[in-house]
This record gives C-alpha cells, sequence and structure tokens, in this order.
C-alpha cells in the first residue's frame, strides 16, 4: 500500500518508524515531515491544513492509507473534508471526525460529554466572553487554586493555574477579552485536582478499542518539574504506578464510558483517543482529552508495539479491532527531548547537528530538524527525541542520557531527570 502520513515531529516520525517497517508498506509519504522522515520516505511539503493539496497529493500517489498526526486538521475537519469527498470518501483515514475532535478542540465540549456520561472530571463551569460579571463573582466563591482554561486550541499554552482569586480575576478577564483570540472566547473554570498525572492511549472504531501501552511525560522546562510549560520534555512508559487496581478503574469508569458514548452520540471516531489523567489518591480523573497521539509520548508507546501498526490502522478502520491481539513489549521506554536553547521562549534555528551516526542503542526520532546542504538542521524548539528501551525504566533512561551527551547542536538543551518522581 501506499502510505501518506500528515504532520512533522518526534510523534510522526516515530509513526513512520513503525510504518515503514511493515510488509505492507510500499511507498511511504509524510506531509511535511523532518529530517527524520526524510531517511523512510518522501517529504512532501504541504501545510498541514491545505486539504486541497493533500487530496492532489491522495489521487496522484495512489495513496491508500492516510495517518494524520497533530490535532489541528482534525479539529478543522480533515476527516469530513475525505467523507464528503466523492475521491476520497473510501480512502481509510486514522483520525476522528469534527465532531469526534471537539473532545480535544473545546474544553466545553469534552466536559459536557464527560458530564452527560458520568465520567470522572473536576468539577467546573464555563462562560462566554459577554460573561465576565458572572465569571467573576464565581470565581470570588471558588477555593484557590483554580484552573482557567480556554475553550479551544491554544497550542499548550491555554492553561492557567491561579493561586489567588486577585490574579484568578485579573486572567479571566484577560481571557475572556481574547488573550488566546478565539480560542478563549469561552473558558472553562476547573476545580483544582492534586495528584500525578498519566497518559492512556486507546485506538477505536467508535464501538470497539484496543488499549495501547500507558505513558507518562515531563512537560515543564526545568529539571524538578519546574519553569515554563513546553510541549514535552521527554516520556516513559510503561508507567510503575498504574496498577491493577487503577488499570480496572480507568477501563471501567473512563475509556468504556467514553467509547459508549461515542457511539450512543453517533460520534464518527475512528482514531486514537488520549486520556490525560491524574491519580486522585488511587482514582482516575480526566484532565484532557486529546484526539491524537501525544508527542513524546509516541515516542516511548510505539516502539513498545511488536504487532504489525499497519495491520492495527487497517482492523480500525474495518471495525475489525475486536479481533486484534495487540502485542507489547514488556521491556520499559524512555525518551529524552534534545531542545533549542531559549525554548519555550525565543530561541534560534538553523544550528547543524552532529554526531547522529555516534548514537548507539538508542533510536533517534526527529522533532524539529529540516536538511540543508544536506546536513540535518534545527528548526524548531523540540529538536530530537532519544528514545530507549531497556529490561527497566532506570536502564533505559541512563541509555538514553549517554546518547543525549553524545549528539550535539549549539545550544543544545535537556533534562537529565526524566523519570525522578517514579
Ligand atoms: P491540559 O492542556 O488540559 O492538559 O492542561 C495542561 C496541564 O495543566 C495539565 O497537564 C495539568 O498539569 C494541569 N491541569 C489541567 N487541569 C487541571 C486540574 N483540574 N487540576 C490540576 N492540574 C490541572
Ligand atoms: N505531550 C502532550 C501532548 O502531546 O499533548
Amino acid at each position: 500500500m501506499n502510505i501518506l502520513i500528515i504532520g512533522s515531529g518526534g510523534r510522526e516520525h516515530a509513526i513512520a518508524d513503525k510504518i515503514a517497517s511493515s510488509p505492507l508498506c510500499e511507498l511511504l509519504f509524510i506531509a511535511p515531515g523532518n529530517a527524520g522522515t526524510a531517511t523512510l520516505g518522501k517529504n512532501i511539503a504541504i501545510d498541514t491544513n491545505d486539504f486541497e493539496a493533500i487530496k492532489s497529493l491522495v489521487v496522484n500517489e495512489n495513496i491508500n492509507l492516510v495517518v494524520v498526526g497533530p490535532e489541528v486538521p482534525l479539529v478543522a475537519g480533515i476527516v469530513d473534508f475525505f467523507s464528503e469527498d466523492d475521491t476520497l470518501k473510501n480512502i481509510p483515514i486514522i483520525g476522528p471526525s469534527k465532531q469526534g475532535a471537539m473532545l480535544e478542540g473545546s474544553k466545553a465540549f469534552a466536559k459536557e460529554f464527560m458530564q452527560r456520561h458520568q465520567i470522572p472530571t473536576a468539577a467546573y463551569k464555563s462562560f462566554e466572553k459577554n460573561q465576565i460579571t458572572e465569571a467573576l463573582t464565581y470565581l470570588d466563591s471558588h477555593s484557590m487554586p483554580v484552573v482557567l482554561k480556554a475553550d479551544g486550541l491554544a497550542a499548550g499554552k491555554g492553561v492557567l493555574i491561579c493561586n489567588t482569586i486577585e490574579e484568578s480575576k485579573s486572567e479571566i478577564m484577560e481571557m475572556l477579552s481574547g488573550k488566546f483570540g478565539d480560542a478563549s472566547a469561552t473558558v472553562v473554570i476547573e476545580e483544582f485536582l492534586t495528584g500525578i498525572e498519566f497518559s492512556v492511549f486507546v485506538l477505536t472504531d467508535g464501538k470497539n478499542y484496543i488499549l495501547l501501552p500507558e505513558a507518562k511525560d515531563y512537560k515543564r522546562i526545568g529539571e524538578g518539574d519546574t519553569g515554563l510549560n513546553t510541549g514535552g520534555m521527554g516520556a516513559v512508559s510503561p508507567v510503575p504506578f498504574v496498577d491493577e487496581s487503577l488499570w480496572n478503574k480507568v477501563t471501567t469508569q473512563i475509556i468504556e464510558p467514553t467509547i459508549k458514548g461515542i457511539t450512543d452520540e453517533n460520534i464518527n471516531y475512528t482514531g486514537f483517543i488520549f486520556f490525560g489523567l491524574i491519580n486522585v489518591n488511587g482514582d482516575p480523573y480526566v484532565i484532557e482529552y486529546n484526539c491524537r497521539l501525544g508527542d513524546p509520548e509516541t515516542e516511548v508507546i510505539l516502539p513498545r508495539i511488536n504487532s504489525d501498526f499497519v495491520e492495527i490502522l487497517l482492523a480500525a478502520w474495518n471495525g475489525h479491532l475486536s479481533d486484534f491481539q495487540l502485542k507489547v513489549d514488556s521491556r520499559s521506554a524512555a525518551t529524552i527531548m534534545l531542545v533549542s536553547g531559549g525554548y519555550p521562549g525565543d530561541y534560534e534555528k538553523g544550528k547543524i547537528i552532529k554526531n547522529l551516526d555516534h548514537v548507539d542503542g538508542s533510536r533517534i526520532y526527529h522533532a524539529g530538524t529540516s536538511i540543508f546542504n544536506g546536513s540535518a538542521i534545527t528548526a524548531g524548539g523540540r529538536v530530537l527525541a532519544v528514545t530507549s528501551l531497556a529490561s527497566n525504566m532506570q536502564r533505559a533512561i541512563d541509555k538514553s542520557l549517554i546518547n543525549a551527551d553524545r549528539i550535539e547542536f549549539e545550544g543544545k538543551y535537556f533534562r537529565r531527570d526524566i523519570g525522578f518522581d517514579l
């Protein structure tokens, strides 16, 4: 088959790596891709939101399967664009419809969905831009800290945790007045939950699902989980504290009611669901849904999957997931993100990446890279993910650290403490 992956990060490189190793894959295309995906298939420089250009590519290259990596084209309706087009409608595409993608694209929609289906999540109330006075009054009687969430996609920046009423009031005024543009025209005010976060992933056809390995990511830039939020500085899988009792609760209280809700509401959903969860004294709560795989979580989940990934995706498209037995590697995986100096603030691009050929015992997934004069150069804040598999988590982390030290580019920074809290 000819397969197209949409996206350009470490997640898409990890997906490309799995797909390229499948005997079912003939030609692989990645749009737009990066320097890493270019070693596995053909990069095509198109914007992930240019659906007409994607259509031309699919038609011209006889694409038989499309995998959508990031949330933005999903929330913008790429799957509906396919299903409403006579030429494209029978081509398998992995990702939810626009309505399904609202689980990530609108926090208010997701909260209402969870409420309708009795799925545990923080107590909340949502306010629109003409309800600033009501929102301020609500905050007056709210316990602190409190969580303010822009309703729409805000590239991971739309969630604020406020410790005082004054701070929360000034933030809500800014948010409802357009701090995040249209994304904060509605804001969810939410109870702050205390616990440890972890992420669970399923692939679903809207009725059945298969469970993928769980993961934990490290979002803050600084060691000890300090400093600004990033897209993710590292991840591990499996997560040691997710024991059988917690798994049972996650399955019966969260995953199954979510899938049943999707089925009952007739939401067209063939794709991944990423459950961002928090363990509060042994009880799981949903912090957020995402309508895609995580980054860098994918860089530790996919290396642990031994089944043919293309077969899994086709089983989802064909509604055969309930027959599928996923083979999972029992080893631990750890990934460490190498980022550009200054990230998540301003940083420079175009730095030559050296010593990729000195890496031994880890896999390198490119995130923000491109090719210049035949060499890989930095092209983003998160540059490379260094993933290792080993008999236990600490050994996997140690292997990644050794190789993280070997790779060089000007301004390179990474966290040495991934997994510190486990
Ligand atoms: P989100 O974009 O919804 O994942 O939120 C970003 C981060 O904010 C999460 O990963 C959590 O660390 C934190 N967060 C979000 N909601 C809550 C909550 N209700 N209680 C505590 N922390 C939260
Ligand atoms: N690592 C978090 C995310 O992909 O949203």
